[in-house]
């Protein structure tokens, strides 16, 4: 049988001191346990196809199994006993990041990977990151402060270093940083009731982070980040695409040779919206295999 790796997570929720959000009252970043526990099990149906699910609907046709669970870290660095949900009240760090675009910022473009106090805050909080996946949840400001203070980036990741892949073998980021970030509302899946303060509902099912983690694990875009037809994700069951996608309202087919037909909208690896994707690839998964059989990241704590 395949071997399937499980990879333990710790969950740092970092928040300025609000209380813990309740079912029905949302009021800040410091989501409840229940509330990132949803994201794990939104990791598991992407990444498992799980029939049932909305991460098993497998509209493609080219949707397989990733073969890669996640876990709740069940023991910390030092070994002690841990429900891999982490707070940090961190002020200056959200408080910074939340005015770090008042009157700019314009699209998700920004290079908030390298902002130094998000560095920092990865750097002193961070877990091994050859024994665990760090995920992050923070309040992203933007140009939408002034609305809900909420920015429109949704996440952001690093490709692993020294993978030997294609595409990603140059620019895999440092280990001391090594993760990803999510902004905490598009952080699991949110009921109805607690949408209604969140911007962006379409984004409301998790799937930003199953997007983030592909990257961690090595994945490109599959338009490959440039408005060109080549084999931008070096994933050759992916369609070509010159451009990313924000819905899937319709079909979209921005490269007709491909041979591939239509760009694949319900693929994790675009920009539509959650309700929308459900697919990883054969040969992204093998990509994302290849990381882990490089890697130590599937130590199971
Ligand atoms: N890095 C992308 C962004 O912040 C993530 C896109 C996630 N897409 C999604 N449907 N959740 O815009
Ligand atoms: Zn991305
Ligand atoms: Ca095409």
């Amino acid at each position: 049988a395949a071997q399937i790796y499980t990879i333990p997570v710790v969950i740092h929720i970092v928040h300025n001191g609000d209380e813990i959000n309740t079912p029905g009252n949302v009021t800040g970043e410091n989501i409840s346990d229940a509330q990132a526990r949803s994201q794990i099990e939104i990791l598991n149906q992407d990444y498992r196809r799980m029939v049932g699910t909305p991460g098993g609907n497998n509209s493609t046709g080219k949707a397989v199994d990733v073969e890669i669970n996640f876990v709740l870290a069940k023991q910390d660095p030092d070994g002690l006993e841990t429900t891999g949900i982490i707070r940090h009240e961190i002020t200056p760090y959200t408080d910074d990041i939340a005015n770090k675009f008042e009157g700019g910022l314009n699209d998700g473009g920004a290079d908030w990977e390298n902002y130094a106090d998000v560095q920092k805050m990865k750097r002193e909080t961070q877990w091994d990151p050859t024994k665990y996946l760090n995920i992050w949840t923070i309040r992203m400001g933007g140009e939408k402060v002034e609305d809900d203070g909420l920015s429109d980036l949704l996440g952001f990741a690093q490709f692993p270093s020294n993978s030997g892949l294609q595409g990603i073998d140059v620019i895999g980021g440092s280990a001391a940083t090594d993760g990803v970030v999510i902004s905490f509302h598009a952080f699991g899946a949110w009921s109805k009731n607690d949408r209604s303060f969140l911007m962006n509902n379409q984004y409301s099912e998790g799937r930003t982070t199953t997007h983030e983690v592909g990257h961690w694990l090595g994945l490109r875009h599959i338009w490959g980040d440039t408005d060109t037809c080549e084999n931008g994700d070096y994933c050759l069951d992916t369609p070509d695409a010159t451009e990313e996608h924000y819905d899937c309202s319709q079909a979209y087919d921005t490269c007709l040779n491909d041979g591939l037909g239509n760009d694949m909208v319900e693929n994790y690896m675009d920009y539509t919206t959650d309700g929308c994707m459900d697919t990883f690839t054969q040969n992204q998964k093998d990509r994302m295999i290849a990381v882990l059989n490089n890697s130590p990241r599937r130590v199971d704590l």
